[in-house]
């Protein structure tokens, strides 16, 4: 029984969870194990990237992420989109394990585990996305690039397949949050921008949620698919994490000034990107549960309700994914 392998969707949404205070930057992994994970392997975007990014030349808007007051509850910038750790930080700690070093990062201790994520990556390449007229923007690290650097990794540090399987066996594969760059820059495609996004009118909102519902299709499509593959290679518990209440995120809030009250729902956030969230996610389980073969068993995690969160601030992200994180239950 304890080769099972965990097929978990969690999505990671919280209302009432509280804060924690930061992990130390390198926790003890002499201490305790969890399940006998030793190593964690994550891919990703600005939600877990650890430095990949910052190491492959912010530009644009993400350039800010590699000076204060990024990291400032740190002291210094990581690279992280947050003013302080990620979720995936917070979830080595209460793993028992260090903090996960950026792949980039080639000189650091990849033991307990390598981050591929990098902040504005793509679940679909950028030459599927340029063949639906949509740009990328910041890197073309997309999750088949992600996929292609752990393959690396795996090979230069096993001597055989088999001996893959027994790494991952040991492992938690942490595929996503990602997809959500793939609507952002469809969004943004359809959105003027005006140093920053410009949305205050209500009838475009929609028309361009209604564009980026073509792509859920492909995005869960290669998603799923990378599941599959790490699924092949060995991996045992694989948590592939759903998106977020983009209505609740202070970058689109504060951008979008829209008088008309039918844009908002009770929380204060915006109805029709809260919606094209939860679509994403519906479609993501779907797929997930079809994936389902003898051996994977398919788990979900609880969903508490969507925060409300304020409608702005100067943090890509701010501290409000780490108090998700707390909610990540991985049984
Ligand atoms: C991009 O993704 C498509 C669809 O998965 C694939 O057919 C193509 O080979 C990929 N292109 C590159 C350059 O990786
Ligand atoms: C992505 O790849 C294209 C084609 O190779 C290149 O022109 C572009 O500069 C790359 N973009 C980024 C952000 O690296
Ligand atoms: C809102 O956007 C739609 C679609 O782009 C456009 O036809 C309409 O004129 C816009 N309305 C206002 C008030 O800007
Ligand atoms: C939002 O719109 C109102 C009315 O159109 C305007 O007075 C206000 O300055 C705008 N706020 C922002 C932050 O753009």
């Amino acid at each position: 029984m304890a080769f099972v392998p965990q097929l978990v969707l969690a999505l990671l949404l919280a209302g009432t969870c509280l804060g924690e205070p930061p992990p130390r930057p390198q926790a003890s992994t002499a201490t305790r194990t969890v399940d006998g994970i030793t190593t964690i392997y994550n891919f990703g975007d600005s939600l877990s990237d650890t430095g990949n990014l910052a190491r492959q030349g912010a530009a644009g808007l993400l350039r800010y992420t590699t000076r204060l007051p990024y990291g400032v509850t740190i002291g210094h910038a990581t690279g992280r989109c947050s003013d302080g750790y990620l979720m995936i930080d917070f979830l080595a700690r209460d793993l028992g394990l260090p903090l996960l070093n950026p792949y980039l990062d080639k000189s650091t201790d990849f033991t307990h585990g390598v981050n591929f994520a990098v902040a504005g990556a793509t679940a679909l390449n950028t030459t599927a996305l340029a063949a639906k007229g949509i740009t990328v923007p910041h890197t073309n690290s997309s999750l088949d690039v992600q996929i292609g650097w752990f393959k690396e990794f795996m090979s230069s540090t096993t001597n055989s397949p088999r001996e893959i399987r027994e790494k991952l066996k040991k492992s938690l594969v942490m595929l996503g949050e990602i997809g959500g760059n793939d609507y952002n820059y469809a969004f943004l495609q359809t959105w003027p921008i005006d140093g920053g996004y410009s949305l205050d009118n209500v009838t475009r909102m929609i028309e361009s949620v209604a564009k980026a519902v073509d792509l859920i299709p492909d995005v869960v499509k290669t998603i799923v698919s990378a599941a599959k593959e790490l699924l092949d290679m060995g991996a045992t518990r694989v948590v592939i994490p759903g998106n977020f209440p983009l209505g609740c995120v202070p970058s689109y809030m504060s951008a979008v000034n829209a008088t008309d009250p039918v844009a908002y729902d009770g929380r204060g956030c915006l109805v029709a990107l809260n919606l094209f969230a939860r679509l994403h996610n519906a479609w993501l389980r779907r797929a997930i549960g079809e994936l389902r073969r003898p051996g994977v068993m398919a788990a979900r995690a609880a969903v508490p309700p969507w925060p409300r969160v304020p409608a702005s601030d100067q943090f890509h992200h701010r501290r409000m994914h780490v108090r998700r994180l707390i909610c990540l239950d991985l049984s």
